[in-house]
């Protein structure tokens, strides 16, 4: 049997669920959303992730297993998880499961870092990108620039000192009044205005260097929300969405420039849920083609979290015999990540029930 991994995602308010095959590429995946069970408080509750990550995690799993491996659902050779960065209570949940389940069936078990995964999904794809590339990681929780040469190998060049990208999105749409998660709804909303009719900042784009901060922006969408609402500003909610969203696209474009240009990388990878936002991908193209490099996306249910992502990372890493530690991590750097190195012993075994 081929070296075959179950990975589980549950860092935040998605319980993701893949099944990846050395031969075969990606078997397949499950998803579930909590969206609608935050929605109403405006963002993430943990405990209540937590708790419905439980819920999921092994109905989709034998659901999951039962459609792709008919003859015998519990052929794999290992299981991959995420150890963090993220919210603690929601991933000891995936990581309980995972190495109990791991226990059960005599196989390895290893937690994978979120970013990694995020970094890695593009090469899920059959055009993938080769190593070395330029990552732009855009999501609720991160906003980093990160200089990819391997499996392992990463430099953070950049990143958000406040609020991550997607943060701002959720922000500005609560301000407005528009639902959880923003991004999309700010987007669409963003379509319909003039991007020109309030001058927000670019912040840190007039000083060198390649970190983001986000929180002077939300700050600034406050002001001319009161102003607005005051009769002070003559922009509509569309306005207000278009000019924000032009901000942050432009700070971000400066910045995906600035990094090509000093690192000479010719690949652009774009991940994480922000990645989604079609204005912001047509933007990179622009800045991309005049730098001669080519920009990668996963598809688009891969951009935001998922379980083929860990599944993905974890069988690398696995396959190079590595083996982690039980625990999980809030905080990790992706600078801390080390190429896979292979156990004294070697573990990854392969059951067949
Ligand atoms: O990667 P992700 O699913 O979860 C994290 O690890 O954070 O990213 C979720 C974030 C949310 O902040 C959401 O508002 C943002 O991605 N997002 C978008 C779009 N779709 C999702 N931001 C801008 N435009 C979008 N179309
Ligand atoms: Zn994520």
């Amino acid at each position: 049997m081929s070296q075959r991994v179950l990975g589980i995602e549950t860092s935040c308010d998605e319980t993701g669920i893949a099944l990846y095959d050395a031969d075969r590429g990606l078997l397949g995946h499950r998803l579930f959303s909590q969206v609608a069970l935050h929605a109403p408080y405006g963002g993430v509750v943990p405990e209540l992730a937590s708790r419905d990550h439980l819920r999921r995690i092994l109905p989709l799993t034998r659901e999951l297993l039962s459609d792709c491996l008919p003859d015998d659902k519990w052929s794999i050779s290992g299981i991959a998880y995420t150890a963090g960065p993220g919210l603690v209570g929601a991933l000891l949940t995936g990581a309980t499961v995972a190495r109990a389940m791991a226990m059960a069936l005599g196989l390895p078990a290893l937690g994978v870092h979120h970013m990694e995964g995020h970094l890695l999904a593009p090469r899920l794809e059959e055009d993938g990108p080769e190593f070395p590339f330029l990552a732009l990681l855009v999501s609720g929780g991160h906003s980093l620039l990160v200089a990819v040469r391997g499996l392992g190998r990463y430099r953070v060049l950049g990143q958000t000192l406040d609020d991550a990208a997607g943060q701002a999105f959720d922000k500005t749409a609560k301000l407005l009044g528009l639902g959880y998660p923003g991004g999309p709804l700010i987007e669409r909303l963003a379509a319909e205005g003039d991007p020109a009719s309030v001058a927000f900042p670019r912040p840190m784009t007039r000083r060198p260097g390649l970190d983001f901060s986000f929180s002077g922006l939300k700050t600034a969408v406050y002001y001319a929300r009161q102003r607005q609402q005051a009769g002070e500003l003559a922009a509509t909610d569309a306005d207000l969405a278009a000019s924000f969203q032009a901000a942050i696209l432009d700070t971000l474009a400066i910045k995906c420039r600035r990094a090509l240009a000093e690192t000479g990388l010719t690949r652009l990878v774009i991940a994480g849920g922000c990645g989604a936002n079609r204005a912001l991908r047509a933007r990179l193209a622009e800045v991309a083609a005049d730098e001669g490099a080519r920009v990668y996306y996963p598809r688009a249910e891969f951009c935001t979290d998922n379980g083929a992502m860990i599944a993905y990372a974890g069988f690398l890493r696995l396959a190079a015999g590595e083996t982690s530690q039980s625990g999980v991590r809030a905080r990790w750097s992706l600078e801390d990540l080390r190429p896979p190195r292979a156990a004294e012993t070697k573990t990854t075994g392969t059951r067949s029930a």
